[in-house]
């Protein structure tokens, strides 16, 4: 019942609700249409605004005497002072962040250059880099040296072999057969006039350095190599002493990794790498040790690279052998290419190739392993490194009848291994005489060929 009187009562209070909500409504409009900004806040900022204006006028009739605006002026003539020497702060560190950022983004750019970044392939995909960039040549530091390999280099490759006049005879079997196998690109640094005279009337391309120069003096006295060899320009090349060739050797290169070296090893295992099985007994059932072993790389015949590691290989050669003077340049050069980084010692990375020890044949492959096998025996190598024998000459010139004139018995008189005989029968002093007589010890200057490398590459 009270439910029911309450909904009969609502029409009349109703209606009189919605009278009052139209009055509201209608008073809103008038407000709206005197008081745009609204009734209260309008009233208040013009309040304060009445307020800060009179504030301000009361302060400026106040301090006009004209002490107090010389002040201020003062006051403002530094404070704009402060404020040119902060711009200036800000403009020099801007300078600065903007050379940081050219660098990092040069550092960038480089990166980008070598390669885009990559992300991993597939398995199996996946291949590291082996070959570095090449570096920029400076023609203009040996403008003689350069204008010559402009001549003769073919696709600025050439073989490089370095004699002196006591290596005459060994010099035109050489050069003698490197012209019959076709190769035009090579030249001979000459060590003495002698042999410049020589290769002149042989028609063959020699070069000497100019015994006024830096780079001269630097490498008799042994002393900051490094300094002056960087600045001639740069050739790939080929290191050759005491070998022949039957066909190019240019026509057998990989040219993937910044050294590509003949091997001292003569057979699969000692040329190429392998797991060698040290024991020690001691260790009881831990007594194997598994380490790593190859030959050594041969120094007397390489590819080299123009590239920064192949360099860098030059330099840390030729810088230990003038600090070393009594060490052996094969030895360091093997030691350079292949240790690697450890505590206190920051390692090359060269990347490096072994050559095919068939076709850059070793003197103890050919006598001890090739020549007696009928098979191998038809085998027609790139170049034969006579490094095994000292009879270097006698066999050099085997070699020849062998491989070149096709004389099938030409190997057959010389013994698998080298004795010495002295004439008269001496002994060992007559054995370190006829050594000091060899023309890569005659060479005295230290680590001289890698010095003469050098200026090759760059
Ligand atoms: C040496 O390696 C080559 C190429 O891998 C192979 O053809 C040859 O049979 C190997 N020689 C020996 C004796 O294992």
């Amino acid at each position: 019942m009270a439910v029911l009187r309450r909904e009969k009562g609502q029409s009349p209070q109703g209606s009189r609700i919605a009278v009052s909500i139209l009055i509201g409504i209608l008073l809103g409009c008038v407000f709206a249409v005197f008081y745009p900004h609204g009734f209260f806040s309008s009233n208040l900022t013009v309040s304060h605004r009445r307020i800060a204006n009179s504030n301000l006028q009361t302060g400026s009739s106040s301090c006009e005497s004209p002490d107090r605006i010389k002040m201020v002026k003062a006051d403002i003539v530094s404070i704009s002072e402060k404020n040119a020497e902060l711009k200036k702060q800000v403009r020099e560190l801007n300078e600065k962040l903007q050379l940081a950022e050219q660098g990092q983004d040069h550092a960038q750019k480089q990166v980008l250059l070598l390669g885009k970044q990559q992300k991993a392939g597939s398995f199996g995909t996946v291949k590291g880099l082996r070959t570095n960039p090449t570096v920029v040549p400076d023609e203009s530091v040996n403008p003689r040296l350069a204008k010559l390999l402009e001549e003769i280099a073919v696709r600025k490759e050439l073989i490089v072999a370095l004699a002196n006049s006591n290596v005459k005879t060994m010099l035109e079997v050489w050069f003698t057969n490197i012209k019959k196998a076709g190769v035009r690109n090579y030249l001979v640094v000459a060590l003495d006039d002698q042999i410049v005279d020589f290769c002149k009337s042989n028609d063959v391309p020699v070069y000497k350095r100019d015994p006024d120069s830096d780079i001269d003096s630097v490498a008799r006295t042994g002393r900051k190599p490094c300094c002056f060899w960087i600045e001639v320009p740069y050739f790939e090349g080929i290191l050759a002493a005491g070998l022949q060739c039957s066909s190019n050797p240019f026509d057998h290169l990989y040219r993937d990794s910044d050294v590509e070296s003949m091997s001292d090893g003569h057979d699969n295992m000692t040329a190429y790498g392998f797991n060698d099985v040290f024991n020690d007994p001691a260790m009881g059932w831990a007594r194997y040790a598994h380490t790593m072993r190859i030959w050594v790389y041969n120094s007397g015949f390489f590819y080299i690279r123009p590239t920064l590691p192949s360099i860098e290989l030059l330099d840390r050669v030729a810088g230990r052998l003038s600090r070393e003077p009594k060490s052996w340049d094969q030895a360091v050069f093997n030691e350079e290419l292949f240790f690697p980084s450890h505590p206190g010692y920051d390692g090359l990375h060269a990347a490096k190739r072994t050559m095919d020890m068939f076709l850059f044949m070793n003197s103890k492959v050919l006598f001890k392993t090739v020549r007696k096998d009928p098979a191998l025996k038809t085998l027609k190598p790139v170049i034969v490194h006579v490094n095994y024998h000292p009879d270097k000459l006698r066999r050099m010139q085997a070699v020849v009848e062998f491989y070149v004139n096709g004389k099938q018995d030409a190997l057959d008189p010389f013994p698998d291994e080298w004795h010495f005989v002295a004439p008269g029968g001496g002994g060992i002093s007559d054995f370190c005489d006829w050594l000091r007589s060899d023309w890569t010890s005659k060479d005295h200057e230290p680590g001289s060929s890698y010095f003469r490398a050098r200026i090759l590459l760059r």
